[in-house]
């Protein structure tokens, strides 16, 4: 679905020059739900800015669907870091907006609003706007209106670093629901490792800036799984100081910079 081959990408700002991912090659089979973790700083997003089109790099190839990335990619489903949602808009109003672009019919549109609103947990509050909502609903409502386009890859930057723990648990098991459900393929960013290992059937450990593969971990932990439950499993236990124990020094190194 979606290839990083041997990506470098630089950045330059006047004179100084920034590497923010070095080499970096991986991919991610369809029907995957694959994290990449790693410190603050070391191209993440730029992974996904990549994937989208948004910008080209510096060396190296991003494939999606075999075919070279090489303008802006409208057929991936990108949440980014902050939500976007348009604050003028109510909440049915900005789930909607990919359709109305797309110029389906009204009644068309009704019926995947309300189909999303329902599986979100949001149909009590189409008619609000996006300040009168929680911050775990507004995660839900940018959700909501990304997969109501039915992209077949969906990039998620850590949309639920902001949540406070019970409702990135809720989230998370929200989340594994729609995934099983939808059979999406998803790419997801965070630096949270529990998230991580928690989610996915694959971990991509990249390292302090410049951002290279440390490592690529399956996570082998039987499906479904309850969030809650996983967590207190002696399996997740092993997984997570095994990735901790290559996350540690790029953590402590990117906090020095
Ligand atoms: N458009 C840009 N112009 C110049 N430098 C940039 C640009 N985008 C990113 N960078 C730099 O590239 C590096 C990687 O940035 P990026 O946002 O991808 O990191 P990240 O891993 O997502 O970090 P965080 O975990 O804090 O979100 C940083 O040093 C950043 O300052
Ligand atoms: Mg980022």
């Amino acid at each position: 679905m979606l290839e990083y081959r041997g990506v470098t990408k630089k950045f330059y700002k006047r004179d100084a020059e920034v590497v923010a991912l070095r080499n970096v090659s991986f991919k991610i089979d369809e029907g995957r739900f694959v994290s990449v973790v790693g410190p603050s700083g070391c191209g993440k997003s730029t992974l996904l800015n990549l994937s989208a089109g948004l910008s080209m790099p510096t060396a190296g190839e991003v494939l999606y669907k075999g075919k070279q990335v090489t303008d802006i990619n409208t057929q991936l489903g990108y949440i980014t870091q902050r939500d976007n949602l348009l604050e003028w808009s109510t909440v049915y109003d900005n789930i909607v907006i990919a359709l109305r672009i797309r110029r389906m019919p009204r009644q068309k549109q009704k019926e995947l609003a309300d189909y999303y609103l329902n599986l979100m947990g949001l149909t009590d509050f189409a008619k609000h706007y996006p300040m009168e909502l929680s911050g775990g609903m507004r995660k839900r409502a940018s959700l909501a209106r990304t997969l109501i386009y039915s992209p077949e890859l969906v990039m998620m930057d850590e949309p639920f670093s902001a949540l406070d723990a019970h409702v990135k648990g809720m989230m998370h098991e929200e989340l594994l629901r729609v995934w099983e459900l939808e059979k999406k393929t998803i790419l997801f960013i965070t630096h949270d490792l529990t998230e991580a290992i928690t989610l996915s059937d694959q971990v991509v450990v990249l390292s302090a800036r410049p951002g290279t593969v440390k490592a690529i971990i399956d996570i082998d932990l039987p499906r479904p799984r309850d969030p809650f439950l996983l967590q207190t499993t002696p399996e997740f236990i092993e997984i997570y100081h095994r990735v901790w124990e290559l996350l540690r020094d790029d953590i402590r190194k990117s906090e020095a910079a």
